[in-house]
C-alpha cells in the first residue's frame, strides 16, 4: 500500500501523491492543477513553491507564491483583481491532498500550507519499513568525466576536488536511478610522449624485457625535458617517437604503457584510499576519433587555415576564442581530443547528459566545446544536456594558493597521510583511544580522515575557493564531517541502549504508530520528510553543499529533540524505566536519513567513534 492510500482513506481522491515523489513536486502538481482550473489562460505558469523558513508554526511549512505573479498578468489583460483575492480563489481550486493538513491565506497573497501529521507519520513509516527510497525522476543516461589527472605530472589538488565532487555527484546520480557512467578523463595523450619513450629507452634499455624501475615519474620527466631543451639529437627522437606512438608502433606503445603504469599505480592508491570508483578512458582512447572528427568537421566546412594551423569558432560570429583542431605539424590538441569525446559520448555512448567536473580556469574551453559541438550538429541542445561542473581553487590557511611550507605543490597521498595523524589526535584529544578497541580506533580514524576531507570540499559552494584547514574540518562543532559523524554515532546508539531489540523494523511497526504529538517531534519529522527536494535541488543544480547543509539541519534539530523528548526514562538508579517506542522510530529514521546522505557524500560511520 502507498502512502497515498494509507492516509488518503475517505478523503478526496483528486490528488494522490506518489510514494517516491518529493513534497515540493506533489505540491507544484496541487498548485498546478489550481491555477488552471482557476485560471485556465494561465494554466503553464510555473509554480512557485517555497519552503517556509520562519520558526513560527503560524505561517506553516511551505507557500505558494503565485498570486503576486498573476495579479500582474491579469492586469496586463486589464483585469484588476488583488494577489489576496487570486490566493483565495487559488485555495479554493485546490485539489484534496492527503499530505496538506489546511490551506490559509497569508500577507500580501501567499497561501500557506500545513503538513497533515498523519501523512507524515505513516511516510516515516514506509521509510522505516523499506528503507529510504530516491524520489522519482526522469532516468538520463549521464557521463560523468572527473579527476582526470595527467601522466607523469602530479595529482594535484584541483584533481582532489574533482575527485571528491564526482564521486559524490555519481552517487547521487545513481541513488535517483540513472544510469550513470564514470569516466577518467586521464590526460595520457600528447607529445611529451615523445620525449618520455626516447628518455625511457636510453635510462633503461632492456624495458621490453624487464620492467623499469622509475620510482619518481616526475624526476624522470624533468630529466627528459633537460635533454629535449638541451640536446637537438634527443629532440628529433623525442618527435621521432610521437610520430611511432601515433601510429602504433608496438615498442613505442610499449614503452608509452610502461609510462603510464607508474602513475596510474600512484592515482589508484589514492582511488582506493578515498573509495572511488572511475573508469580509465584517456585521451588516447580518442585518437582514431580525433582523425575522424577532424575529417567530420572538415566536411562540414567549419575549419579555417590560420597561420598554418587550422581552427574552429565556437559559432557563426566568429568571436571569442577559436579551438585548434589541427596544429601547423598536423598534431592534435586538448581541443581536438574534446572534440573527439563529445562527439564520442553523444553518438556511440548515447548519452542525453554530459557532465564535466573540471577547475573553472577551464571554463572558456568548455564553453567553446559546447558551443563548437552544436554548429557541428554533434549536440542537439533540445535532447541533451550539458554542465561544466566548475569549482574553485584550494587555498592554503594564508589564503594563498595551496602549498607546502616549502612552496611546493603538494602531494596528495602526503596529504591523506596528515589527514590520518591529525584525526588520531583529535581522537586522542578526546580520550578516545582509552574506550576504542585498536581496530575501533582505526576505522574511526580513517572514517574522520577521509570524511573530514571530502566534506570540507563538498560542504561549500564548490564555485567559490576554499580554505583548505585540518584544524577547521576537524572541529567537532559546527556544520563539519566531525560534528555529523558523532551525532549519527550517538543517534544508533539509542536504540542499542534501550535494552529491547529494535532490528525488526517492520515487525515493531506492526505494533507502534509514529506520533507526532511534541513540537519538535513534529519539526524533525517534517525536516526529514525534506530529503527528496533536497536530493532533487541538487541534482538539478549539481551542488552537493545542499546536502551537507541538510544534513547538518537534520543533525541539529535532531538534538533539539532529543534534549526535550525523552526516548528512554531512567529512574535514580539508573534502570530504565520506559521507553517511547516511537520516539526510538523516529531515532532510527533519523539516522536512516543520514546513512543515506553519508553514503552519497562519502561519509563512511562507523559504530563507535
Ligand atoms: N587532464 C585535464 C587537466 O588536468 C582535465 C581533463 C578534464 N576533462 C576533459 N574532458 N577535458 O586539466
Amino acid at each position: 500500500k502507498s502512502i497515498a492510500e494509507e492516509s488518503n482513506a475517505g478523503g478526496g481522491a483528486a490528488s494522490k501523491p506518489k510514494e517516491s515523489s518529493s513534497i515540493t513536486e506533489h505540491l507544484e502538481s496541487v498548485f498546478g492543477q489550481a491555477i488552471a482550473s482557476a485560471f485556465p489562460e494561465f494554466r503553464d505558469t510555473p509554480v512557485i513553491i517555497a519552503p517556509v523558513n520562519s520558526t513560527s508554526a503560524k505561517f506553516g511549512d511551505y507557500q505558494c507564491n503565485n498570486a503576486m505573479g498573476l495579479s500582474k498578468k491579469l492586469k496586463e489583460k486589464g483585469i484588476n483583481k488583488a494577489p489576496r483575492d487570486i490566493a483565495t480563489e487559488l485555495k479554493g481550486h485546490c485539489p484534496a491532498s492527503p499530505i496538506i493538513e489546511k490551506l490559509e491565506i497569508a500577507g500580501a497573497g501567499f497561501v500557506n500550507v500545513f503538513l497533515s501529521k498523519d501523512y507524515a507519520s505513516s511516510a516515516l513509516s514506509n521509510l522505516l519499513r523499506n528503507g529510504v527510497t530516491p524520489p522519482e525522476v526522469i532516468k538520463k543516461r549521464v557521463l560523468v568525466d572527473f579527476s582526470s589527472p595527467n601522466i607523469a605530472k602530479q595529482m594535484h589538488v584541483g584533481h582532489l576536488r574533482s575527485t571528491i565532487i564526482g564521486e559524490s555527484l555519481c552517487r547521487l546520480l545513481e541513488f535517483l536511478q540513472h544510469d550513470v557512467i564514470r569516466i577518467n578523463h586521464l590526460g595520457d595523450w600528447g607529445t611529451q610522449f615523445g620525449m618520455l619513450i626516447a628518455h625511457l629507452e636510453d635510462r633503461f634499455p632492456n624495458y621490453l624485457n624487464e620492467s623499469p624501475p622509475i620510482s619518481d615519474l616526475q624526476l624522470f620527466y624533468k630529466e627528459s625535458k633537460k635533454r629535449f631543451d638541451e640536446d637537438e639529437e634527443f629532440k628529433k627522437r623525442a618527435y621521432s617517437r610521437v610520430v611511432s606512438l601515433q601510429k602504433g608502433v608496438p615498442n613505442s606503445i610499449k614503452a608509452w604503457e610502461l609510462i603510464c603504469n607508474v602513475s596510474r599505480k600512484e592515482f589508484q592508491t589514492i582511488y582506493e584510499r578515498l573509495d572511488i570508483s572511475v573508469k580509465e578512458r584517456g585521451e588516447s582512447f580518442y585518437q582514431s576519433r580525433m582523425l575522424s572528427v577532424v575529417e567530420y568537421l572538415r566536411g562540414k566546412g567549419l575549419l579555417e587555415v590560420d597561420e598554418g594551423r587550422e581552427i574552429m569558432w565556437p559559432d557563426d560570429t566568429k568571436t571569442g576564442i577559436p579551438l585548434t583542431i589541427v596544429k601547423s605539424d598536423g598534431g592534435f590538441t586538448y581541443d581536438t581530443s574534446d572534440m573527439a569525446a563529445i562527439r564520442h559520448r553523444l553518438e556511440e555512448e548515447l548519452c542525453d547528459w554530459i557532465i564535466y567536473v573540471v577547475d573553472s580556469g577551464q571554463s572558456t574551453h568548455f564553453n567553446t566545446i559546447f558551443k563548437a559541438a552544436e554548429r557541428s550538429a554533434i549536440l542537439n541542445p533540445l535532447s541533451h544536456r550539458v554542465d561544466h561542473v566548475q569549482f574553485g581553487v584550494v587555498l592554503g590557511e594564508d589564503g594563498k594558493k595551496f602549498k607546502t611550507r616549502s612552496g611546493d605543490t603538494v602531494k596528495l597521498a602526503d596529504l591523506l597521510d596528515e589527514g590520518m595523524k591529525r584525526s588520531l589526535q583529535q581522537l586522542e584529544s578526546r580520550g578516545r583511544d582509552k574506550v576504542l578497541t585498536p581496530q575501533e580506533l582505526k576505522d574511526a580514524q580513517e572514517s574522520l580522515a577521509y570524511g573530514c576531507i571530502k566534506y570540507s570540499d563538498l560542504c561549500h559552494n564548490r564555485i567559490s575557493d576554499y580554505i583548505f584547514s585540518f584544524d577547521k574540518m576537524l572541529e567537532d562543532r559546527g556544520n563539519t564531517a566531525v560534528y555529523l559523524l558523532y551525532t549519527y554515532t550517538r543517534i544508533c546508539s539509542i536504540a542499542r541502549n534501550s535494552g529491547e531489540d529494535f532490528t525488526n523494523l517492520p515487525e515493531i511497526l506492526k505494533k507502534t504508530n509514529i506520533v507526532l504529538a511534541h513540537e519538535k517531534e513534529w519539526k524533525l519529522a517534517k525536516t526529514l520528510l525534506k530529503l527528496h527536494d533536497i536530493l532533487i535541488k541538487c541534482s538539478k543544480e549539481l551542488f552537493l553543499h545542499f546536502l551537507c547543509e541538510f544534513c547538518f539541519e537534520v543533525c541539529t534539530v535532531f538534538t533539539e529533540f532529543y534534549d526535550s523528548c525523552y526516548c528512554i526514562e531512567k529512574n535514580k538508579q539508573g534502570d530504565i524505566i520506559a521507553v517511547n517506542h516511537s520516539r526510538i522510530l523516529m531515532c532510527e529514521a533519523t539516522a536512516a536519513v543520514l546513512r543515506q546522505c553519508f553514503y552519497i557524500l562519502g561519509l563512511k560511520p562507523v559504530s563507535k567513534m
